[in-house]
């Protein structure tokens, strides 16, 4: 080992305690979506309509997960990993998204699980990421109140089942992309292009989440939030301005819902919209106490109110209308960084900003990275992946959580995206974000460098624990 090889290992102590982990969802890795039972859900249908996929790509396989599982714990606990995140799929458990509990389905998640637990490997566990059951769907989705009342249901079933087995829960992953992505810009199932609804698809994921929290009565829960570092493109007016407007939807509609009870004022009213769906008492509920807060963090933007750049911040796959309802004006522009392979500017300090702003806004709430990571072009050769690419920005967002704990940041882990290569919704396969390569044709697993020296920091931390 070169002596700055030892530097660098040196400064990326963290304390104890602290989780060390990696991250997957349900819909991108388990595949078997007929399997015992299993009903179908929003992206099943969506992957299956032509022109929405890249490549007209779906998850029926995906990485086959669901019949992989032992090995891919196998991986998890050769690498160290103190925790893992991953999802339950409703449809697995609930094929119609209410009623009848398919009990097959959560055996599934027990035998996970047991295999997790008899591994040392303390397991984090989603409710919801992204797969709503068609059936909900065909009901009106998550525009309608009903929905959240459904999820409240399937939460209190799945916690019930598998609580003697899980000590961390979250509620929805990234209730942003949900709403927006799924309802306004129609990049994501179910594909929708209606702004209003995006509007009530927010509120009732919020909801969701706070319903959740108390039907299913669990200690250490938390919700999920992505969020962005955003900066204005210059000091005008205009741009600050739409500076504010995109923190506001992205940010703050979700982070002051959940840690304060209320919706941001300005981003109401620049909604303009009839908010009547939003109920006497929902933002109490929505405000339920929780044990922390996990934040999914990737990129900084950079925003103008001046026509002429972007209407997001990354291309999309296919054909989209702009997620930012109430603000169509505002544009993205190049920031100036280097990218990923989503195009996605790559910001480390863009993540000790997130952390440090929300420790100071929203304090005394215990915070986690709960997916960070990056797509690139990987090459194999040789039997060997060398990504030093995702290697650096792995570093690099470490150093990043380092910092922020150093400033006070009650940080209390951090989560790689993407445990392993898998399904990137829109985009298919061809984004790869894991740490351990999927060969797609044999589905064999291998670690990449950026694993090899992920689990080496492991290693040196919780040797010293
Ligand atoms: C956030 C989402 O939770 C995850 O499903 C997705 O694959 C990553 N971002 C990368 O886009």
């Amino acid at each position: 080992m070169t002596t700055q090889e030892e530097q660098t290992r040196s400064e990326l102590r963290f304390p104890t305690g602290f989780a060390w982990g990696a991250a997957t969802s349900a819909y991108q890795i388990e595949g078997a979506v007929t399997a015992d039972g299993r009903g179908t859900s929003i992206w099943d249908t969506f992957t299956k309509t032509p022109g929405r996929v890249v490549g007209g790509e779906h998850a029926d396989v995906a990485i086959d997960h669901y019949n992989r599982y032992r090995d891919d714990v196998r991986i998890m606990a050769d690498l160290g990993l103190s925790a893992y995140r991953f999802s339950v799929s409703w449809p697995r458990v609930q094929p119609t998204g209410s009623g009848a509990v398919n009990h097959k389905g959560l055996d599934f998640y027990k035998r996970l699980l047991d295999e997790l637990l008899s591994h040392g490997i303390d397991p984090w566990l989603t409710l919801y990421h992204w797969d709503l059951p068609q059936a909900l769907e065909d009901r009106g989705g998550w525009p309608v109140r009903d929905t959240a009342l459904r999820f409240a249901d399937y939460a209190a079933v799945v916690h019930e089942a598998l609580r003697d087995r899980v000590h961390t829960w979250s509620t929805v992953n990234e209730p942003w992309c949900a709403a927006f992505l799924g309802y306004a810009s129609g990049e994501h199932a179910p594909g929708r292009r209606e702004p209003e609804n995006a509007i009530r698809a927010a509120h009732h994921l919020n909801l969701a989440h706070g319903l959740s929290v108390q039907s299913m009565g669990a200690r250490r829960v938390g919700g999920c939030v992505n969020l962005y570092a955003i900066t204005p493109a210059t000091a005008s007016e205009a741009d600050l301005d739409a500076a504010r407007r995109i923190d506001g939807l992205q940010n703050r509609f979700f982070l002051d819902a959940l840690l304060t009870g209320r919706y941001p004022q300005d981003v109401l009213d620049d909604l303009g919209m009839d908010l009547s769906f939003i109920e006497d008492g929902d933002l109490k509920t929505i405000n339920a106490p929780i044990d922390l807060l996990l934040v999914n963090y990737y990129s900084r933007f950079t925003v103008s109110g001046a026509p002429g750049g972007r209407a997001s911040a990354a291309a999309a796959p296919t054909d989209t209308a702009s997620p930012w309802v109430g603000s169509e004006h505002v544009s993205f522009v190049n920031g100036g960084r280097p990218v990923t392979a989503m195009g996605w500017e790559i910001d480390e300090d863009g993540l000790v900003e997130v952390l440090t702003r929300v420790a100071r806004d929203y304090p005394r709430t215990p915070l986690v990275v709960s997916e960070n990571g990056a797509a690139f072009d990987d090459v194999l050769e040789n039997g060997r992946v060398r990504d030093d690419d995702r290697r650096a920005y792995v570093e690099a967002h470490l150093r990043a959580c380092r910092e922020a704990i150093d400033a006070g940041v009650p940080l209390e882990g951090y989560f790689a995206w993407s445990l392993m290569d898998n399904f990137e919704w829109a985009w298919g396969y061809g984004k790869r974000f894991g740490i351990v390569r999927v060969d797609y044709e044999t589905l064999e697993r291998l670690p990449k460098d950026s694993a090899t020296w992920y689990a080496e920091i492991i290693r040196q931390n919780r040797n010293h624990e």
